[in-house]
């Protein structure tokens, strides 16, 4: 497996292997890597002969330094992870390379996809992602890239940033992976010490209700009162938000849906450490 730190390097190994007649696949990830991102770059190397993985820890994402300077860095374990799943390049920008000094965000409207939800509590996060990710795009100018269903309403961004910005790029969408006993893998989750990680699988355990109070065709709304009235009174546990979107726009949905592409989410605080978890709605 390759490596390379500048974009010019990048550029003449993704022209090379075009040449070959390969299709490229990319994952954007910050490090960090798990088996959530293991399936990520195997499903890219099923679709796509070249599969690229960039590795940069986004300072712009962050919504403050000292969740920036928590992000944990792995970067052998992170290369082997890469290279054993197929990765055949590894792309690992300084930040100069990538932001030149320029940190000016573009402030992102989306509609409801940018002002709820992740939007709403992480103010300015999704700015700080599309800058990276335009650039990573244009850098790599993959024909196919791969992101995980863990982060839905990044996953949705991302599909418009596509389709208004890089024609022809195909954003495929993977499927959230758990841990045995169901807590959505994170890189997060190594910060949740002692009895939170238990605590945390309440993320769980809620889009399990709604999900099985949707196949009955129970009452949703109801529901979601109960499961916020429950967390206030869970001592380790803040609960941000949980709710039923369409999964395209992030429009609340509360009945049918069948028609839509429904998900429950859920953000929570648990022993300070902020953990998202999904589940789509299958309907009978
Ligand atoms: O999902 C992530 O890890 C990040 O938001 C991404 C897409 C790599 C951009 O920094």
């Amino acid at each position: 497996m390759n490596r390379c730190e500048t974009i010019d390097a990048l550029r003449g190994h993704v022209k090379t292997v075009r040449a070959e007649g390969k299709k490229v696949g990319f994952i954007p990830t910050m490090g960090a890597l798990h088996p959530g991102h293991a399936s990520l770059i195997t499903k890219a190397r099923e679709m796509c002969e070249e599969v690229v993985v960039s590795i940069f820890v986004n300072p712009t994402q962050f919504n403050s330094r000292e969740d920036f300077e928590a992000y944990p860095l792995t970067l052998n374990e992170d290369i082997s992870v890469a290279q054993k799943s197929g990765a055949a390049l590894v792309f690992t920008p300084s930040l100069d390379e990538l932001y030149a000094g320029d940190f000016a965000l573009e402030t992102l409207d989306y509609g409801l996809l940018t002002s709820r939800y992740e939007g709403q509590s992480r103010l300015g996060h999704f700015d700080g992602v599309v800058a990276v990710v335009r650039k990573l795009f244009s850098a790599v100018d993959p024909d196919m890239a791969f992101f995980g269903e863990k982060d839905l309403q990044q996953l949705a961004i991302i599909r418009r940033l596509a389709r208004e910005e890089f024609n022809g790029l195909e954003v495929i969408a993977c499927p959230l992976v758990r841990e045995d006993d169901g807590l959505a893998m994170s890189s997060r989750n190594v910060r949740l010490s002692g009895r939170y990680r238990q605590d945390a699988l309440a993320l769980f355990h809620w889009v399990n209700r709604v999900k099985k109070a949707a196949e009955t065709k129970a009452d949703i709304s109801g529901l979601l009162q109960t499961i916020s009235g429950e967390a206030e009174l869970m001592k380790h546990i803040e609960l941000e938000y949980i709710d039923v979107v369409n999964a395209e726009t992030f429009e609340p949905l509360r009945s049918r849906f069948e028609r839509y592409n429904a998900f429950v989410i859920v953000a929570a605080r648990v022993g300070g450490v902020r953990l998202i978890d999904n589940c789509r709605l299958a309907c009978s």
